[in-house]
């Protein structure tokens, strides 16, 4: 256990050797925790439990260090497995606790576990009193499921925020002052951009009714990751900026080529670009990972996308990047496709349609290329690319 302030401990499993999370979809480079919390007042709240590989460990450190006789109630912020995987557990041995969660959590909980338990449901606003603090619950509806949820424990001045203002990041430390700030940032913009960008609509909205609230924050507790307590609101921040049309001025060029010729295509538009004064970052497709490529996606303004034609359609690593674009909303950007094309040439076609159902703006026509461009079809593919940039 972990002291988090006078009132609340950090009572989660550091996950060193996570790598890819939600199935395979998310890579995890440096880790995860699952963050789980006990508040001591005059009754002892348990708040979000780990996932279920991790029960075992969990739930001897439980039985230690706060007796699991001794919890008065527990609180399901979020039933994802990777949070409420371990409330079964839990409940084997002590059936009669009232569970609080939204009310969205209650359908959850009870779709995941089918069992009669004592479910509390709470909407925005609503509190309960354990002693000297008081207990505010806020739906957090989207951020990350429907059922997701916020507490704000009044006396602590903390925010357990479940999966908002998270990271997968396990580190020695648990706090935001003691760990490398540039990771930090990283991992934190790494999860925003995978995992809440699909929702951030209703992320610029909730901040905006949680700060009406005028909440005195000393710190923000998330469900994975470290927490905030040195300057917590520089992630809240960061979270109305990030979900408010978020770009930084560069242009990403993703590509993947059979034999080069579609790569000549990209290496000739980053050039035309960054002769022209754009930041551009340039990814092989094939070979990138695929949670640091939406990373960079959902931060350039621009973004150029190529594959060489195969079957009537892009080679499969650009086709699963078109897909999560969408997926992931990424669309108000300015977008340009391209690839080369032995017979039927569908590939830039295809990119371009795919993008513009994204909601993406096209700079141009997509550009294609029979075979191998020739140093001509080179110069002129950088002289649009300088074009476009002016
Ligand atoms: Fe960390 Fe949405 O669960």
């Amino acid at each position: 256990m972990v002291k988090v302030t006078n009132k609340i401990d950090w009572i989660g499993i550091k996950d060193w050797d996570l790598r890819l999370f939600h199935g395979h979809e998310l890579s995890t480079f440096k880790g995860s925790t699952y963050n789980s919390y006990v508040i001591r007042d005059e009754k002892t709240v348990l708040v979000d439990t780990v996932w279920l590989p991790h029960a075992d460990e969990y739930m001897e450190t439980l039985e230690n260090e706060v007796g699991i006789d001794n919890i008065d109630y527990i609180i399901i912020n979020h039933m994802e497995p990777d949070h409420g995987g371990t409330l079964g557990k839990i409940m084997e041995k002590r059936p009669d606790l009232p569970i609080y969660c939204s009310i969205k959590g209650e359908e959850t909980i009870k779709a995941y576990f089918h069992k009669e338990w004592d479910l509390r449901p709470m909407k925005t606003g609503d509190t309960l009193n354990i002693g000297e603090n008081t207990i505010t619950f806020v739906e957090m509806r989207m951020i990350h499921w429907p059922d997701s949820m916020l507490l704000y424990i009044d006396k602590e001045k903390t925010v357990l925020s479940s999966d908002a203002f998270g990271q997968h990041l396990c580190t020695k430390s648990l706090f935001n002052d003691e760990v490398d700030e540039c990771v930090l940032y990283q991992e934190a913009i790494k999860y925003y951009a995978n995992i809440l960008t699909p929702f951030s609509k209703l992320i610029k909205k909730k901040l905006v009714e949680i700060t009406a609230l005028n909440l005195d924050i000393e710190v923000i507790a998330p469900a994975h990751g470290v927490i905030w307590r040195d300057n917590p609101m520089q992630i809240v921040k960061a979270y109305a900026k990030w979900s408010d049309d978020y770009h930084e001025e560069f242009a990403v060029i993703l590509f993947d080529s059979m034999y080069d010729s579609t790569r000549k295509i990209a290496l000739a538009l980053e050039e035309g670009m960054g002769e022209a004064g754009k930041k551009v970052k340039i990814f092989n497709a094939s070979i990138t990972d695929l949670s640091d490529m939406l990373t960079e996606l959902y931060k350039a303004d621009t973004i150029m996308i190529g594959s060489s034609t195969v079957n009537n359609g892009v080679l499969a690593s650009i086709e699963i990047i078109l897909h999560e674009i969408k997926g992931h909303k990424l669309g108000g950007k300015d977008f340009l496709a391209f690839g080369s094309y032995g017979w039927s040439g569908e590939s830039p076609k295809h990119i371009h349609q795919k993008l513009l159902d994204a909601k993406l703006n096209p700079l141009a026509d997509p550009i294609s290329v029979f075979y191998n461009p020739t140093k001509q079809d080179l110069l002129e593919i950088k002289k649009l690319a300088k074009s476009l940039v002016k």
